[in-house]
């Protein structure tokens, strides 16, 4: 059953990804602002989402739907009597996606149950880069993959050594304190990382390209396939203090250095 949703995961995601290739090879606008006048959506992002919606409706008519431009809470509640939910970022890596940066993806994720990452079980995800092709996927129980292969987190290393990614909301007094924390860390460890995608970060440390990810305040659709693709290759993903990961917190990485890391972000208050 889950090889059956994840091939369609991955079928929609590469019609929703020829799409939106096509569309930013035509040029990309703003369509709107949403939280802040830096978080913007264009008409690629809606277009993707109505293909993905109406895909997966054609396919899975019983399934609730939660995507990042058409739902609330409550209109993924009232969807679907199958009590399977799906995920959807339709790109994530919007910022990316307007200046022609190739490091943006389709994300789609199913779980059974409700759009609650403390509740819900992750059983299929695909994070799609349209730009390079690149496709990782995971079942849980069942491994993470990019393409045809099987793909591993890095293995534990110390603080210093870790490469490590993050990311920042859109909301200026938020960014400040985000900014803050990683001007602490930034000389305790090999680098940081600031690119773009949430998704694609939590899939650079299930294959080894990070060795750790952090980031406060995503959206469920930011995290959800991610979180089961860098699980499935090995790494520990949760919120604080082995809780789910969620929009409070988001931290991945080998489960030694994830542990050491989440113990250093308390400390600079993150
Ligand atoms: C954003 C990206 C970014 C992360 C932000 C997200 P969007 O998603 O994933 O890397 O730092 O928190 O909101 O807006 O491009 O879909
Ligand atoms: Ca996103």
């Amino acid at each position: 059953m889950s090889n059956d949703l994840l091939d369609l995961a991955r079928d929609v995601a590469f019609a929703a990804g020829e799409l939106v290739y096509r569309r930013r090879a035509e040029g990309v606008t703003v369509a709107d602002h949403k939280s802040s006048p830096v978080d913007v959506v264009t008409l690629a992002d809606r277009e993707s989402e109505a293909l993905i919606r109406s895909m997966l409706a054609d396919a899975r008519p019983n399934d609730a739907f939660f995507g990042e431009e058409t739902s609330g809470e409550a209109a993924a509640r009232d969807g679907g009597t199958s009590g399977l939910t799906w995920i959807v970022d339709p790109i994530d890596g919007t910022v990316n996606y307007l200046y022609d940066i190739p490091h943006y993806a389709i994300s789609i994720t199913v779980v059974e149950g409700d759009p609650n990452p403390f509740t819900w079980n992750a059983l299929a995800g695909c994070v799609l880069n349209p730009a390079t092709g690149e496709v990782f996927t995971a079942t849980a129980g069942e491994g993470a993959w990019l393409g045809d292969t099987a793909i591993h987190a890095a293995p534990s290393v110390d603080l210093a050594q870790a490469l490590v990614a993050t990311g920042f909301g859109y909301d200026a007094e938020v960014r400040r304190a985000q900014g803050a924390v990683v001007a602490q860390l930034l000389p305790e460890v090999r680098d940081i990382r600031r690119m773009g995608t949430a998704s694609l970060d939590l899939c650079f440390v299930a294959n080894g390209r990070l060795n750790a990810y952090f980031e406060r305040g995503l959206q469920h659709w930011d995290h959800a396939a991610g979180a089961l693709i860098a699980r499935e290759a090995g790494a520990r993903v949760t919120g604080f203090d082995g809780v789910a990961a969620s929009r409070e917190f988001t931290l991945a990485g080998a489960p030694e250095l994830a542990a050491a890391l989440e113990a250093r972000l308390i400390d600079l208050g993150v």
